[in-house]
């Protein structure tokens, strides 16, 4: 069998570059290879603040967005995490294994409750079984997320580890779960523009999204901080080094290289940098807002994918399910 793979991105709306790079690309790459389910969350989006009346359109946001990015329902199959409710029911399973002291502890959990203080909820202290659920009901070995998602993955193992011990089914080398990896892309971690962190959506004018068009992007650059375009040593963080390192993403490590001698010597202008930098991106988002453009217009084909993606999801999970509940004694 081939190996399979899942991920999936919540509905908080369009996708930005730090989602494109640490997550759509390691899909795209993945889709070509492997048995891959690729999900809108919708149920990890409803642990923070959201509104109800926006929520179909913002998951339908992240399904475009999927799909003119590249990912191609003849290669990978997409779906709704809230159609396939076998994903809640194996997490409450696995949620028997696994210690509420350990997802207190996690930096991820701590950092969404200083964010949201008046939102603190039990599905918040639960997400990563969740998400261990979204990859286990699946038994999916490789996932593709960006490198702030490795905590919720070392957790999916673990979960993953502690049930096959827990209920082995007494043949030698069989295990209910394998344990997942993390897919790393070349760009695991995009920082933000506002020079400390990395690029979020929840964080304002830190991002740039797939949907930018080109004035847009230009407009966000020239709000990004810089200093005063030469020095001794080439900055290592902040505003200016996070700059170049967009400019190694878009136009290469050369260009790139170009700057820094030019920082060491005669100074950067910022202004041209931004304004060239602004042309590198758009360059590549351009062709992914054409394609979204046509998934736009065609809009029985996004269902349609969304369709198939929920039937053979719904397979594979419901099987699972049986063998868990068998193992866990559930089944007469
Ligand atoms: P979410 O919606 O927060 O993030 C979506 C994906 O984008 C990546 N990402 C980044 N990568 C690099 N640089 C950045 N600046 C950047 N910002 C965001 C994230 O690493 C992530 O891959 N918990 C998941 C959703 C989820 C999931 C799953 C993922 C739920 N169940 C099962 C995989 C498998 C999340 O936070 O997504």
């Amino acid at each position: 069998m081939d190996k399979r793979v899942f991920s999936g991105i919540r509905a908080t709306g369009r996708l930005h570059l730090g989602n494109y790079f640490g997550a759509v690309k390691g899909m795209l790459e993945l889709q070509d290879k492997y048995d891959c389910i690729f999900s809108v969350v919708d149920l990890h989006t409803i642990t923070t603040p959201f509104e109800p009346k926006t929520l179909q359109k913002k998951i339908r946001e992240v399904v475009l967005d999927y799909l003119a990015a590249g990912l191609d329902p003849h290669k990978c199959h997409l779906m709704i995490q809230s159609q396939v409710p076998e994903h809640l029911e194996l997490a409450y399973l696995l949620s028997t294994v696994y210690p509420v002291s350990r997802l207190e502890d996690l930096p991820t959990y701590k950092d969404k409750k200083l964010q949201h203080p008046d939102y603190v909820n039990l599905a918040l202290l639960y997400y990563p079984v969740l998400m261990a659920a979204d990859i286990l009901v699946y038994k999916a070995e490789l996932v593709p997320v960006g490198l702030d998602q490795e905590p919720h993955i070392e957790i999916a193992r673990e979960i993953a580890r502690k049930f096959n011990r827990m209920f082995p089914d007494g043949t030698k080398d069989h295990v209910t779960f394998p344990e997942p990896q993390r897919f790393i892309t070349k760009e695991e971690y995009v920082p933000s523009l506002l020079g400390s962190g990395k690029m979020s959506k929840s964080v304002e004018g830190s991002f740039i999204l797939l949907a930018d068009d080109q004035a847009t992007i230009k407009k966000r650059l020239a709000a990004a901080p810089t200093d005063k375009g030469f020095g001794k040593d080439i900055p290592q963080e902040g505003g200016v080094a996070n700059l170049l390192k967009m400019v190694e993403i878009f136009q290469g490590q050369d260009k790139r290289a170009k700057y820094e001698q030019k920082y060491l010597s005669t100074g950067i202008n910022y202004r041209a940098l931004k304004e060239d930098l602004a042309n590198g991106i758009y360059k590549v988002l351009a062709p992914i807002q054409e394609k979204r453009k046509y998934y736009e217009a065609h809009p029985a084909l996004v269902e349609g994918a969304l369709r198939d993606g929920r039937d053979y999801a719904t397979k594979i999970a419901s099987q699972t399910l049986m063998e868990v509940k068998q193992k866990m004694g559930l089944l007469a």
